[in-house]
């Protein structure tokens, strides 16, 4: 099935790399005008921090000013700080990784909503995490910005009632990215490769286009009634607590 963004507008940030490129192609496969923007400007990738309001306003802008509205925002853009833990972190790493991962999405909301609103609705998709459901996924900043970003665009769907404009995060578990390359290399390197998703029961880290699809999904008229929601995408990592994962075939299960 093709052609089931037609017609539409969208912005992607985060867009140079890993799941929002992954996701901008997507988009354009299914008709999408996309504005693609990262705060590393590439080819077709316009530069632009996620954090910044200023830039923000100019991404809706370009949308309204040259292609006469906005009715996506992938806000997708994101930093992990890697793993450290809370005795490891500054308030400095706290106040870069919550600008980015969190009021970056707050900006696109802020923005976003009264352009979709002039259009008669929208659609607002923010990346959280299985980070931000419980621990275990990511350092702490990055895990608290993950479940501010889950409790934000429950708080944005209830607030834009009435205006059309659905408001959901998606929840990536491993997925192979530019942020998880040290994780992909270190594996490999070691021979260790088998392990990458190994705690899921799919056995397999995921791929930046099985998240793009989320994004399809929830950017479509296939969720019009979808709002307020995260979806989780991580192949059944956080469906279970800690157990003894037994093989299909080895049991009668
Ligand atoms: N890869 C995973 O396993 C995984 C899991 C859960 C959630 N996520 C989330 O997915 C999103 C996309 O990350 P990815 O995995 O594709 O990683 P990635 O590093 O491949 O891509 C992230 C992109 O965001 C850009 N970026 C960083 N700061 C920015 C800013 N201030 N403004 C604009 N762009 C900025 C980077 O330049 C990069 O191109 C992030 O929000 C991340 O937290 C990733």
């Amino acid at each position: 099935m093709t052609g089931r963004l037609e017609g539409k507008v969208a912005i992607v940030t985060g867009a140079a790399s890993g799941i929002g490129k992954a996701t901008v192609a997507l988009f354009r496969q299914e008709g999408a005008t996309v504005i693609a923007a990262d705060v590393t400007a590439g080819e077709g990738v316009l530069a632009a921090d996620a954090g910044t309001e200023a830039d923000v306003v100019r991404l809706v802008e370009l949308a309204t000013g040259e292609h006469g509205g906005l009715d996506i925002f992938f806000a997708n853009a994101g930093i992990s700080g890697g793993l450290a833990s809370i005795f490891e972190q500054s308030p400095e790493d706290w106040q870069e990784i919550l600008r980015v991962n969190l009021i970056g999405p707050f900006l696109a909301i802020k923005h976003a909503a009264p352009a979709m609103k002039a259009r008669g609705g929208g659609s607002i998709i923010a990346t959280a995490s299985v980070a931000g459901l419980r621990a275990g996924a990511g350092g702490p900043a990055y895990s608290a910005s993950k479940s501010g970003v889950i409790s934000l665009v429950e708080v944005a769907a209830t607030q834009l009632c009435g205006a059309n404009i659905r408001v959901n995060a998606i929840c990536p578990g491993l997925i192979e990215t530019g942020m998880t390359r040290g994780i992909y290399d270190m594996a490999r390197s070691s021979g260790r490769e088998d392990m990458i998703g190994h705690l899921n029961p799919m056995k397999r880290g995921g791929e930046p286009v099985e998240i793009a699809q989320a994004a399809l999904f929830l950017a479509s008229d296939a969720a019009s009634y979808v709002n307020g929601h995260a979806l989780v995408v991580d192949g059944g990592l956080s469906c279970s607590h800690p157990h003894y994962r037994q093989e299909y075939g080895r049991t009668s299960f």
